[in-house]
């Protein structure tokens, strides 16, 4: 039987106004590019969507991960866009394109990415998460959450095709390699590893049982690319569920409180993760707070199923008000936070200002310097 792929390609390619939201041209010529592609059969279906200024394109096709057709069609996308947005100086005009260098995998020139390859089941319901103002550790809470944690998960406990656990793939940034650690006989040792957002993110959850995929991540890591902060990473994670997976409802849970992820303004300060639905994914107060969207698809014979206009049915989980008690616990945490201005710890500590304009400023200071007696 042939394997579905969703991938989801993601990149700031320019905003209106500062780093605040997408704009309606670059929407419409992702639509175009990506129905064109629908119609010469390079992918099945697609959706396209924002998390703030980042441009998000949702696809489902049947050629595998890392594909270079794929990448090739995001890429062109993501470029065609930046001309649009260079010509309308739009903020931050192909941002994220960091190299243009591509020979058939967006992997390492800017763009992020999460793909995953599996055999549909009777019913296939996959959330898709994408974020702005943030990096992709900020999903390392969120995914102890849904696959290790049994006071979120109830079918942890319940679920005897759970109880084997799930494995989890864990990416160190500084080092570029990754270790494979199993829950729950390994889970101290997990936490003590993704506990350190600065440096480790989680890439990959598997189910242990039969190794069955069940989440993946993009793991772009920008100011590592450039050498120098250029913008946030925003990344974006895919999530199967039910029938033996955490259902959908235990894997939007985790977003009943909001938590502190890093980003927000100059991708200096720690911030509240704040759920909220498409019309509210834009940034706003200090270039945030954070923010996240959870959008809920059923994967359909290759495609995202949908109308019988060929619509994708898509649920913007987060636009519920089961949701709002989360938004108001991140409005007042973000009035906390910056009333501490730049004090830390609500600005980063000084190795992650390392990628930023700040040891600019303290290289001036430097001279100044007297030693005392
Ligand atoms: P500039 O105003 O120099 O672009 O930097 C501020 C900013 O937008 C940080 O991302
Ligand atoms: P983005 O990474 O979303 O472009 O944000 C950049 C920034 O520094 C906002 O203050
Ligand atoms: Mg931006
Ligand atoms: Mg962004």
């Amino acid at each position: 039987m042939v394997k579905t792929t969703v991938s989801i390609i993601k990149a700031d390619i320019g905003s209106v106004a500062g780093h605040a939201v997408v704009a309606k041209p670059l929407f419409d010529i992702a639509n175009k590019k990506l129905e064109d592609a629908k119609q010469n059969g390079i992918i099945n279906s697609y959706y396209v969507f924002n998390a703030g200024d980042d441009l998000e394109l949702l696809m489902t096709h049947n050629r595998g991960e890392n594909n270079a057709e794929i990448h090739k069609l995001a890429w062109d996308t993501f470029m065609d866009g930046a001309k649009k947005a260079k010509n309308l100086k739009l903020y931050g005009a192909g941002q994220d394109l960091l190299l243009d260098a591509f020979s058939g995998n967006v992997k390492g020139l800017g763009p992020g990415v999460a793909e995953m390859e599996f055999q549909e089941r009777g019913s296939d319901p996959v959330v898709i998460f994408a974020a702005d103002k943030t990096e992709p550790s900020a999903f390392n809470y969120l995914l102890y959450r849904i696959f290790a944690d049994p006071s979120n998960t109830a079918g942890l406990v319940i679920d005897p095709k759970m109880s084997g656990g799930f494995k989890f793939e864990v990416f160190d940034a500084y080092e570029n390699r990754s270790v494979i650690l199993e829950t729950p006989s390994e889970l101290y040792s997990l936490l003590a590893l993704i506990g350190a957002t600065s440096r480790y993110m989680v890439s990959k959850v598997w189910r242990s049982s039969d190794n069955e995929i069940v989440s993946t991540s993009s793991t772009t890591k920008l100011s590592l690319i450039a050498g120098s902060y250029v913008g946030k990473d925003d990344p974006v994670c895919i999530v199967r569920g039910q029938s033996g997976f955490p259902s959908v409802g235990e894997i939007i849970a985790p977003f009943q409180h909001t938590y502190l992820v890093s980003g927000w303004m100059r991708g200096s300060h720690w911030g509240p993760f704040m759920p909220v639905g498409l019309k509210d994914s834009i940034c706003t107060v200090f270039d945030g707070p954070p923010r996240i969207v959870a959008l809920g698809i059923q994967v359909s014979n290759g495609k995202i199923a949908s109308d019988d206009d060929g619509n994708p049915l898509i649920v913007d989980f987060f636009k519920d008000v089961a949701f709002d008690g989360a938004r108001k616990e991140a409005i007042e945490m973000s009035q906390f936070l910056r009333r501490m201005g730049e004090f830390e710890p609500a600005r980063l500590g000084p190795e992650a200002m390392e990628y930023t304009t700040l040891p600019n400023v303290l290289n001036q200071l430097e001279p100044r310097f007297k030693k005392h007696e």
